[in-house]
C-alpha cells in the first residue's frame, strides 16, 4: 500500500487518531514561534484533516490546505464548509500546487517524515514563501520505533535537528531555529507490545 493509499483510507478516522498522538498545543506552540498575525495569507502542507489549518482559520488567516490524499481534503472541506478563506488543493511535496513567493507564512505537521526526500520538501515549501515570510515545521525527533515504517508509512523515523537547521540554510532561509516544544507524539502498536514516545522539535526560519 502507498502512502497516499493509507491516507485515504485513514481519513475519516485521522481526526481520532491525531488526538490521541499529540495536543492541540502543538499548533499553539508553532503559531507562537512563528508569531502568527490576522489577516496574513498561509499554506498548511500535508495537512491532513485540517489540525494547523483549523487553527490558522480561527486566528484570521486566510489559508490553502495541500495534500496528495483526496480523502484527506474531502473530510476536512466538509468539516471547514462555515470557514471562509480556506482553499483545499491536491499537491504533492516536490510540487507543491501554489505560486512562487505568495503566502506569509507556511506550517507542515507531521508531514515531513513522510516524504522521499526531506531537503526537497523543504526547498519547495521555501519557494512559495514570500520574501520575509516563514516555515514552520514541527515533527519528530530521531527514534528507533520501527513499527511505525509499516504500521503508518513513516518514511523517516524522524530527524536529526542539526539535518534540520542545514536543510533550511540550504533553501536560503535566515533566523533559523531548531527548538524542544515539550510535547510528545504518542503511538501504540497494533499488537499493543509498544508505545512510541517521540519528542516534538519546532523548526522555524525566514525567506
Ligand atoms: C501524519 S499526517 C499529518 C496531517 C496533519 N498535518 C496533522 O497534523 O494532523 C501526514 C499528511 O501528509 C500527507 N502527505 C504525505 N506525504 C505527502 C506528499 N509527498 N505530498 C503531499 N502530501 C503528503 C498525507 O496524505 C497526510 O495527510
Amino acid at each position: 500500500m502507498s502512502s497516499k493509499q493509507f491516507f485515504d483510507e485513514v481519513a475519516g478516522d485521522w481526526d481520532e487518531m491525531r488526538e490521541r498522538f499529540f495536543s492541540e498545543r502543538v499548533r499553539e506552540k508553532a503559531f507562537a514561534v512563528a508569531c502568527v498575525q490576522p489577516g496574513r495569507a498561509a499554506a498548511d502542507v500535508g495537512a491532513g484533516t485540517g489540525f494547523i489549518t483549523e487553527g490558522l482559520a480561527r486566528r484570521g488567516l486566510r489559508v490553502i490546505a495541500v495534500d496528495q490524499s483526496e480523502e484527506m481534503l474531502a473530510t476536512m472541506q466538509k468539516k471547514f464548509a462555515p470557514f471562509e478563506g480556506i482553499e483545499y488543493r491536491k499537491g504533492e511535496a516536490e510540487n507543491l500546487p501554489v505560486e512562487t513567493s505568495a503566502v506569509d507564512y507556511v506550517f507542515a505537521n507531521m508531514y515531513l517524515h513522510h516524504v522521499e526526500s526531506p531537503p526537497e520538501a523543504i526547498r519547495e515549501m521555501a519557494r512559495i514563501l514570500k520574501p520575509q515570510g516563514r516555515l514552520t515545521i514541527t515533527d519528530a525527533d530521531e527514534h528507533n520505533f520501527e513499527f511505525l515504517r509499516e504500521e503508518h508509512h513513516d518514511r523517516w523515523l524522524g530527524f536529526k535537528r542539526e539535518d534540520i537547521r542545514k536543510w533550511f540554510e540550504q533553501a536560503g532561509l535566515r533566523n533559523v531555529s531548531v527548538c524542544d516544544i515539550n510535547e510528545l507524539c504518542t503511538v501504540d502498536s497494533n499488537c499493543g507490545s509498544q508505545r512510541a514516545r517521540i519528542s516534538i522539535f519546532v523548526a522555524s526560519g525566514e525567506k
